[in-house]
C-alpha cells in the first residue's frame, strides 16, 4: 500500500547529511535539468499533473506558467514551510529526515520558472526544522550546489530561510509574502483572473515544501512514472499524517485512490484499545468532519473527499475514538480560529468570537435551543464576502459539527 516517492530515504540514519543524501540519490535529478530547457522542465511536471500539498490542490504546472516568459523583473519561488494547520505534521518530516531533497525540489523548480533566489517561509515554533534546514543549505554553499554558478552550470541559485512569528494566517500565501515583505501577516484581495503571486511587486510562486520535494522525482524518472501511482485526476503520491486514536499514527505515503478504510484499520492498526471510531477529520482541522459511517467508500483523493462533502486539504487524517465529545473537539478549534483571525474582516473577527463563546455556555450547561440559530447565523455571516477563505471555510466546518453532531449538543443543552 505505501509507495516510497518522497519518503525513500526517510529511514536511511544521517540521510540529513550531504555524504549521505548524495550516496542516496540526492541532486542526481540537476544532470538532467540542466540538460532540459526551463519550459520542458515546466513541460514535464505540467504533464505529471502534480497537484499543491498545501492544501488546495492546485495544478502545480500551469501556477509555474503564470509567471511571464522572459520577465524584466526578478522571479521568486517561495516554499510555504509555515504548516500551522491543526492535524499537519509532514512537512517538517522532509525538513528533518531529508533536507537536501527539498533543497533539489527548489533547484528543479527555481530554473524552470527562471528565479534565482528562493525564500522558504518556515514556522517560527520549528527551530530545530529550521537548523536542519539551514545546515543542508550550508552544506550544499560549501559543495557548490548552490550559489553563483550550480555544480558548474551557468546557473545561480540562492536560497534564505525565513522564520515566521506563529500566526496560523501566515500559512496563507498573500499573508506569508506580505510577512516576507516585513509587514503585518494580512491576506491580500484576490484579482479576478488568474496572475502570478507578487513579492515586493516581482512575480512569484509559492508551493508548499512537499510539493517542491515532489519535483526531483518527476525530474529524474519522467511525468508517466508518476502517473503511474494515483487516479487520473489525483496523480502521484501524498504524505497522509495519521494521528489521533488510531493504534498506529504516522506519516504514511500512498497513492492517492487508496481506501480510507484500509488506511486506517489496516495500516494504523485499527482504532485504539479496540474501541469504536466515531468521527474523521480527513485533511487538516479546516475542513468538514466525517461521522464513523460516511468514511465507507472514501477513497484518499480530492474528488472523493469533494464528492463525500469534505476535502483532502494537507491529508491531515484526525481519528476519534467514541470517547471524544465533539462539542469539545469544536469548542477546542474555535478558541484556535478565533484566536488566529487576522482581524481585517469584521465577519471573521467578531463571528469566530461568537462561536466560540456560543459553545463554552452550551459545554458549561447554560445552552437553549436559541444558541444552534446563533452559531448557524454567524455561520451565514462568516461565508460572506471576506478578504482570504479562513472565514467560508471556518463556516463550512462548524456547519458539519452541528449537523452531523447535533444530538451531542442537544444533550449537553438538556
Ligand atoms: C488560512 C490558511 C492557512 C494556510 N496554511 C498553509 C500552510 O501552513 N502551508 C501551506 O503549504 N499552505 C497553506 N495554505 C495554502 C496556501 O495559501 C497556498 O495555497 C499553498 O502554499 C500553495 O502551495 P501548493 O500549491 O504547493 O499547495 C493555507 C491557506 C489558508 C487559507
Ligand atoms: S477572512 Fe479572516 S483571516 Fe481572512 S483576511 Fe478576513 S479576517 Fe483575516
Amino acid at each position: 500500500m505505501m509507495v516510497k516517492l518522497v519518503s525513500k530515504n526517510f529511514d536511511i540514519p544521517n540521510a540529513h547529511t550531504l555524504e549521505v543524501a548524495r550516496n542516496h540519490g540526492r541532486y542526481a535529478s540537476l544532470n538532467k535539468l540542466f540538460s532540459m530547457s526551463p519550459d520542458d522542465v515546466t513541460c514535464e511536471v505540467e504533464k505529471s499533473g502534480l497537484r499543491g500539498k498545501g492544501g488546495g490542490g492546485a495544478a502545480t504546472g500551469e501556477k509555474w506558467r503564470l509567471i511571464p516568459k522572459n520577465s524584466d523583473k526578478p522571479v521568486y519561488l517561495v516554499i510555504n514551510a509555515d504548516e500551522g494547520e491543526p492535524g499537519t505534521f509532514k512537512d517538517r518530516q522532509i525538513l528533518e529526515f531529508d533536507p537536501h531533497l527539498l533543497l533539489e525540489g527548489i533547484i528543479d523548480s527555481s530554473y524552470a520558472i527562471g528565479a534565482h533566489h528562493a525564500y522558504v517561509y518556515v514556522r517560527g515554533e520549528y527551530v530545530f526544522w529550521i537548523n536542519r534546514l539551514q545546515n543542508a543549505i550550508d552544506e550544499a554553499y560549501a559543495a557548490g550546489i548552490l550559489g553563483e554558478s550550480i555544480l558548474g552550470h551557468d546557473y545561480a541559485l540562492h536560497v534564505t530561510v525565513h522564520k515566521g512569528a506563529g500566526a496560523y494566517i501566515c500559512g496563507e500565501k498573500t499573508a506569508l509574502l506580505e510577512s516576507l515583505e516585513g509587514k503585518r501577516g494580512h491576506p491580500r484581495l484576490k484579482p479576478k483572473g488568474k496572475e502570478p503571486e507578487w513579492f515586493f511587486g516581482n512575480p512569484t510562486v509559492v508551493n508548499n515544501v512537499e510539493t517542491i520535494a515532489s519535483v526531483p522525482y518527476i525530474i529524474n524518472e519522467g511525468f508517466a512514472a508518476y502517473r503511474a501511482y494515483g487516479t487520473a485526476e489525483s496523480p502521484g503520491t501524498m504524505l497522509f499524517g495519521i494521528s489521533g486514536q488510531v493504534e498506529r499514527p504516522g506519516i504514511y505515503e500512498l497513492p492517492y485512490g487508496t481506501s480510507m478504510k484500509e488506511v486506517i484499520y489496516t495500516l494504523c492498526g485499527g482504532i485504539k484499545g479496540g474501541k469504536k471510531l466515531k468521527a474523521v477529520i480527513p485533511g487538516g482541522s479546516s475542513v468538514q468532519i466525517l461521522r464513523a459511517d460516511e468514511i465507507e467508500g472514501i477513497t484518499l483523493d480530492y474528488e472523493s473527499l469533494k464528492a463525500h462533502g469534505s476535502a483532502l486539504g494537507t491529508g491531515g487524517i484526525i481519528v476519534m475514538d467514541e470517547d471524544v465529545s465533539i462539542p469539545e473537539v469544536m469548542k477546542n478549534l474555535f478558541e484556535f480560529y478565533h484566536h488566529e483571525s487576522c482581524g481585517q474582516c469584521t465577519p471573521c473577527r467578531e463571528g469566530t468570537g461568537w462561536v466560540d463563546r456560543v459553545l463554552a455556555k452550551i459545554i458549561a450547561g447554560k445552552g437553549t435551543q436559541e444558541d444552534f440559530k446563533t452559531i448557524l447565523d454567524a455561520c451565514d455571516m462568516l461565508n460572506g464576502k471576506t478578504i482570504c477563505v479562513f472565514a467560508p471555510s471556518v463556516a463550512f466546518i462548524a456547519q458539519s459539527y452541528i449537523q452531523k453532531f447535533r444530538e451531542e449538543f442537544e444533550t449537553l443543552i438538556q
